[in-house]
């Protein structure tokens, strides 16, 4: 159908799919100055590795000016691949470098999964709540979505066969966007097995499991599922989201379509930056780097929880994240969380109300809140006028 009468453009069937991201609309409104904002998944920006990034672009620049500004293979820098593979192993998983795509953010990893694997009513099995932008990137390959039957930590593995048939489960289990839930190594282990039997595929994203506050969680499923599952990783929360650097490990059966994937949606990832992050990295970096955010991140969730504690009216139930950068609130039943966001907002903090994660029946009354951008003074103060924005609510709506 033309766009307008006199517009010659007809929009392909998946760009009526692309729908504008509510989390992008609320951060436009809410990242002003002067709103509290527990809304969006930026990390902090006091954790980037400024003086590092300014020293290896420095040395990149120097060594390999040439190199690093000219096109690049598709499958990534190698020695970053090296580097990813010897970090996994690190983690139980036994990955070889040869498995290893470096991607444009693994937000590409996830396009160019769906791009892979998803024909249009496929279906494809997600938790829920699950990341919105895995279903964003997904949607446009029409897929049928199921929902897991899930606990509070994750996937439930006797929910797994309502799932059979789908071309892969979305997994999370690391601190997930945006439930902060975690799964259990023996969860892990019982959700892989669920899978091989129901012949599920699994797709894992950890973009936070490196951000664990007092004990680093169990290997990834991928370490247990080996051929049977694809694994997405991000530099976006270990160094900045601005270098757009993620990566994913496929099966090899798997990875030349991958690649041919990749080489047709972006030739290569940036080698600059690619190199640039090898260089902040190769050393062990991370190793002094990564405490340092742990920290910081774990007393802005320590001053959260007892925000909530304080401020939030009775009826009203969150989780302690054990990592990762959000807190899961539900609100009692007959609250809505889409429709108070205006009020919160008016009251001067914002959050990012729960249901666009859910890929069918959204639960209204649920919201998410991210620690880790605000100090402790403020992270009580954004939690002290959602509590009155919320007890407001309900005295109107006994
Ligand atoms: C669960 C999850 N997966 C993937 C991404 C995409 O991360 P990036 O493209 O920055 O690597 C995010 C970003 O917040 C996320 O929360």
């Amino acid at each position: 159908m033309p766009s307008s009468p006199n517009a010659p453009w007809s929009l392909a069937r998946r760009a009526e799919r692309l729908e504008p991201s509510v989390i992008r609309e609320i951060l436009k409104i809410t990242e002003q100055p002067g709103i509290l904002s527990l809304a969006g998944g930026l990390p902090a920006p006091e954790s980037f590795p400024v003086e590092a990034m300014r020293e290896a672009c420095q040395r990149v620049l120097t060594d390999t000016p040439r190199e690093a500004l000219q096109y690049a293979a598709s499958e990534g820098y190698g020695p970053l691949r090296d580097w990813v593979a010897a970090q996994l192993g690190t983690q139980g998983m036994a990955v070889q470098a040869s498995q290893v795509l470096i991607t444009t953010g693994s937000q590409q990893g996830l396009d160019l999964v769906g791009k892979l694997l998803i024909d249009a009513g496929s279906r494809v099995a997600v938790e829920a709540p699950t990341y919105l932008g895995a279903l964003q990137a997904f949607a446009p390959y029409e897929p049928e979505f199921v929902a897991v039957d899930c606990d509070e930590q994750g996937p439930l593995p006797q929910g797994l066969a309502a799932a059979a048939g789908a071309r892969f489960l979305y997994l999370l289990p690391n601190f997930q966007n945006p439930s902060g839930r975690s799964m259990g190594a023996a969860r892990r282990i019982e959700v892989a097995q669920a899978a091989a039997r129901a012949g599920l595929a699994l797709v894992e994203d950890n973009p936070y499991g490196e951000l664990w506050f007092d004990a680093p969680p169990p290997p990834p499923i991928s370490a247990t599922a080996g051929e049977g599952s694809i694994y997405l990783g991000s530099f976006s929360k270990v160094l900045a989201p601005g270098l757009r650097l993620g990566y994913v490990v496929a099966p090899p059966a798997l990875y030349p379509k991958l690649l041919q994937a990749k080489q047709a949606a972006d030739l290569h990832t940036p080698g600059f930056n690619q190199r640039v992050a090898h260089e902040v990295i190769r050393n062990g970096f991370l190793d002094t780097h990564l405490p340092m955010v742990r920290a910081r991140y774990k007393a802005q969730r320590d001053a959260m929880r007892a925000a909530l504690d304080k401020h939030l009216p009775a009826g009203c139930r969150f989780n302690v994240p054990a990592g990762g950068m959000f807190f899961w609130v539900e609100l009692p039943a007959q609250l809505d969380a889409v429709a108070l966001l205006p009020k919160a907002v008016a009251a001067g903090m914002a959050y990012v109300p729960g249901a666009p994660f859910y890929c069918h029946a959204p639960r209204l009354n649920t919201l998410r809140l991210r620690f880790v951008t605000l100090a402790p003074a403020q992270i009580e103060q954004g939690v002290a006028a959602l509590g009155r924005v919320l007890r407001d609510a309900l005295e109107a709506r006994p």
